[in-house]
C-alpha cells in the first residue's frame, strides 16, 4: 500500500509572512519539509535569510524576501517579485501580526490602534488581494490566515488586537466565498497560547501564566511546531473541500 500524497507540496511556491521566528518559522520549515519552495518573509531580511539558509542546508528549498506588511508598497513589490522570479504563488500564509498595546481598552491611543489595524487587518487583506490575483492567473491556490483564539473570545487588556483577529476570521470567510470560483481556498488557524517572543510577556511572567494555564485543559502553552500541522492540512490537498474554516489549536481552551 502506498503512503498518501495528500500532504505533498512538491512544486508548490509558498510565501510565509513573519517566518523569521516563532509560529511562522515552524510553518515555513514544515512546508519546506513537505516539498514546497518557501519564501521566508518578515521585516528583517538577515533573520529571514538565516531561516532560509538553514532550510536549504537541511535539503529543502527556500529563499528570503523582506516585507513589512503594514506598508502597502512593500506588499505590492513582494508579490511582483514573486511573479517575476517564480511566475506563480500556490500558498500564502498570512502570519505576521502585531500587538503593541497591552492595557485597558479605554486607554488605547490612536497610534497603537492605527498600527494594529494597518498590520493585522490592512496587511492581511491586501496581501490576500495581491496574492489572490496571482493565484487566479494560475488557476488557484490556498490562503491561510493565522488569527487567534482572541478573535472569538477577546483577551483581557488586548482589546484592539482581539478586534483585528475577529476581523481576520471574517476576512477568511469573505475570501473563501468570493474566491472559490477562482480555485482559491481560504482558511484560518486560531492559535492558543504559544511559546514565542510574541507571547513572552505572558509565558515568562508566572503571575500571568498561572491563571492563564488554569483556563487551558492541557495546562501548558503550545510549542510553535504544534501549530504547523494544522496549517499543512489547510494548505494541502488533504483539505481540498475545506474553505472558510477556522480551526482553533488551543489545548482545549475554548472547549
Ligand atoms: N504566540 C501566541 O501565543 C499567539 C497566540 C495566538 C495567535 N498568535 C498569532 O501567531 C502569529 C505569529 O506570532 P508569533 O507568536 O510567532 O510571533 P513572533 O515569534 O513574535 O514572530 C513574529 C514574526 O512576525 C514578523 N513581523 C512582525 N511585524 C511584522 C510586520 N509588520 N511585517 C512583517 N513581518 C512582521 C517578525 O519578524 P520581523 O521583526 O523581522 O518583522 C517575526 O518573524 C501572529 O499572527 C499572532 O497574532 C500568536
Amino acid at each position: 500500500m502506498q503512503k498518501t500524497q495528500l500532504f505533498d507540496l512538491d512544486g508548490k511556491i509558498a510565501l510565509v509572512t513573519g517566518a523569521s521566528r516563532g509560529i511562522g518559522e515552524a510553518i515555513a520549515r514544515l512546508l519546506a519539509q513537505q516539498g514546497a519552495h518557501v519564501i521566508v518573509s518578515s521585516r528583517k531580511i538577515d533573520d529571514c535569510q538565516q531561516v532560509a539558509d538553514s532550510i536549504v542546508a537541511a535539503g529543502g528549498q527556500a529563499s528570503a524576501m523582506a516585507c513589512h506588511i503594514g506598508e502597502m508598497e512593500q506588499i505590492t513589490a513582494t508579490i511582483e517579485a514573486i511573479r517575476s522570479q517564480f511566475g506563480k504563488l500556490d500558498i500564502l500564509v498570512n502570519n505576521a501580526a502585531t500587538n503593541p498595546y497591552f492595557g485597558n481598552v479605554l486607554d488605547t491611543d490612536l497610534s497603537a490602534f492605527q498600527k494594529t489595524v494597518d498590520v493585522n487587518i490592512r496587511g492581511y487583506f491586501f496581501m490576500s488581494v495581491e496574492a489572490g490575483k496571482l493565484m487566479r492567473e494560475n488557476g488557484g491556490g490556498a490562503i491561510l490566515n493565522v488569527a487567534s483564539v482572541n478573535g472569538l473570545v477577546p483577551g483581557l487588556m488586548q482589546g484592539i488586537y482581539s478586534i483585528t483577529k475577529a476581523a481576520v476570521i471574517n476576512m477568511t470567510k469573505v475570501f473563501a466565498k468570493e474566491c472559490a470560483q477562482f480555485g482559491i481556498r481560504c482558511n484560518a488557524l486560531l492559535p492558543g497560547l504559544t511559546d514565542t517572543k510574541f507571547a513572552s510577556a505572558l509565558v515568562k511572567n508566572d503571575s500571568i501564566l498561572k491563571p492563564a494555564l488554569q483556563r487551558i485543559p492541557m495546562a501548558r502553552p503550545a510549542d510553535p511546531t504544534e501549530m504547523a500541522g494544522t496549517v499543512l492540512y489547510l494548505v494541502s490537498d488533504a483539505s481540498s473541500y475545506t474553505t472558510g474554516a477556522a480551526i482553533n489549536v488551543d489545548g482545549g481552551m475554548l472547549s
